[in-house]
């Protein structure tokens, strides 16, 4: 089954908590990410890891190593599941999170954002890294990812074909920038459909204003969520959960 996040994208502790109670029984995971973390703190995955939901700290942390083992520790100790850093960051930074969560003592694991949902090839600075295909950093994205003891990756459920055809043993994948059939893409590039997602083997997908900035944020998770159950019906999945734990190199 294809797991939902939902990015509780909000402004303070207060906004999360009502968002999380509107939410009801809510999604699988409470996404806490880059504006809600800065604005409330750890308190953030505290008061959530509290009330029961299991929380995605979306940090994508991306340092030194010496640094994101700091800090994958304390995310470790606050009791988060999945911790995101960049691929890019390298190997040994990615190793380093994964030590750091182990001696944190908690049970998170590290995923590796690929290349952000929001990002064209053609988006990166001349010169920089451009051009380069997904189709081909992805996949070697994945194995750094892999070989340095990451969970999973994060990647946009689009890639998901290019990738497994380079890599066909099963993976891990979040997958962001979900929209509900018909909805907008805003700042996202590659945005999917819920059941696209589902189809291109999603293990977990990453739901953010499509249900925080709707009307009735509960009723379209509800929506969601039928869209999801339609397209497992439909299909044969591919997709694959969690490992047992995050694999030492
Ligand atoms: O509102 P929307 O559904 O676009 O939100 C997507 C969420 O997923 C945001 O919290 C964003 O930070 C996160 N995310 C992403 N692309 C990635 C990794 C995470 O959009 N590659």
């Amino acid at each position: 089954m294809t797991e939902i996040a939902v990015a509780y994208d909000v402004a303070s502790l207060e906004d999360a908590l009502a968002l999380d109670a509107r939410l009801g029984p809510g999604p699988e995971l409470a996404k806490v990410g880059l504006e809600l973390y800065t604005a409330a703190g750890p308190e953030a995955v505290r008061s959530l890891a509290g009330r029961g939901r299991r929380v995605f700290l979306d940090l994508k942390l991306h340092d030194i190593p010496n640094t994101v083992r700091g800090a994958a520790r304390a995310a470790s100790r606050l009791g988060a599941e999945l911790l995101s850093v960049h691929a890019t960051g390298g190997r040994e930074m990615i190793a380093a999170a994964v030590d750091g969560v182990r001696e944190g003592g908690g049970a998170t694991r590290v995923i590796a954002v690929t290349i952000l949902t929001s990002l064209d090839p053609a988006d990166m600075p001349p010169g920089f890294a451009a051009p380069f295909s997904i189709a081909a950093v992805a996949p070697r994205l994945l194995a750094l990812a892999e070989s340095a003891g990451a969970a999973g990756i994060v990647c946009a459920a689009g890639d998901l074909p290019a990738i497994r055809r380079a890599h066909p043993e099963p993976f891990y994948a979040v997958t962001p920038a979900i929209r509900p059939s018909g909805g907008a893409a805003q700042d996202q590039r590659r945005v999917t459909t819920v059941s696209e997602a589902v189809r291109l083997g999603s293990s977990l997908m990453v739901l953010g204003r499509a249900i925080s900035h709707a009307p009735d944020p509960a009723a379209a998770l509800v929506a969601a969520r039928e869209e999801c159950r339609v397209a497992e019906a439909v299909g044969a999945s591919t997709q694959r959960g969690l490992p047992d734990s995050s694999r030492v190199p």
